[in-house]
């Protein structure tokens, strides 16, 4: 039975895919601060409450894992447009030997459109509004996918562009090629079909893709 461990899975995404991965009937730890909040009941869902800057959390949380999803957030509260950011990055040189050490192999972790090599694509009338309000969380994603792709572990980047809450839809596109990368709108709920589909699906191992419906 393939047990995935959710990093940021109180909130979001992460919890989106909690529920997605359920449903496809994996085993589940949930890990973030609050996970012992979490309000699903479910014999295959485990909560871990630890902290992503904490090797000592994190190295629990891999105990028996075959696969990492890494939805992490920063809370948006205006007082953050200040402030530096450093969770993406560091959470993430704390997983990656982390895993190694484990033996896990398999990492899908969430950055976002304008992160890495996507950020030349934002578009000149985007980029200023984007580069002020996210900027600071951004540039710490990049960090963060530098380590990813650099780690040598099974990896996949997914970078979703504007996240709503609404519903799953059939129209999911997982973009490899720069030229096709664009602005949209995307559901959490669609964000974590895809992620939990990356379970058993190779074809994306090594890729950063942008995600958008
Ligand atoms: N908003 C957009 O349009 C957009 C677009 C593209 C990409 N994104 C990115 O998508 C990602 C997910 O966003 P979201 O809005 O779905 O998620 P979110 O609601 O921000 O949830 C973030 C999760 O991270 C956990 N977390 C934060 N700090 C932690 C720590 N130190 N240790 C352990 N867990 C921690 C939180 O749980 P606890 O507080 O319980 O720890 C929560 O479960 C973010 O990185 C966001 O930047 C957003």
């Amino acid at each position: 039975m393939t047990r995935i461990l959710i990093i940021g899975a109180s909130g979001g995404i992460g919890l989106q895919a909690v529920r997605s991965a359920l449903a496809r009937r994996y085993d589940v730890r949930a890990f973030s601060r609050s996970a012992d909040r979490i309000a699903i009941d479910d014999p295959r869902l485990e909560t871990s409450a630890g902290n992503a800057r904490s090797a000592s959390d994190v190295s629990a949380a891999l105990a028996g894992v075959d696969v990492v999803i890494q939805t992490l957030g920063v809370a948006a509260d205006p007082g953050r447009l200040f402030k530096s950011i450093d969770l993406f990055s560091t959470a993430t040189r704390i997983l990656l030997p982390e895993m190694e050490r484990a033996g896990v192999r398999r990492l899908i972790s969430v950055t976002g459109f304008g992160a890495g090599d996507s950020a030349a694509h934002v578009g000149h009338l985007q980029s200023i509004p984007f580069r002020l309000l996210l900027g600071r969380a951004y540039d710490d994603k990049s960090i963060q996918e530098r380590l990813i792709v650099d780690s040598g572990l099974d990896w996949t980047i997914a970078r979703p562009v504007i996240l709503t809450n609404g519903p799953t839809t059939d129209r999911v596109q997982a973009l490899v090629d720069p030229d096709s990368w664009h602005w949209g709108l995307i559901s959490r709920a669609d964000v974590a079909e895809f992620l939990i589909g990356q379970v058993e699906d190779t074809r994306f191992i090594g890729k950063s893709v942008v995600l958008t419906t």
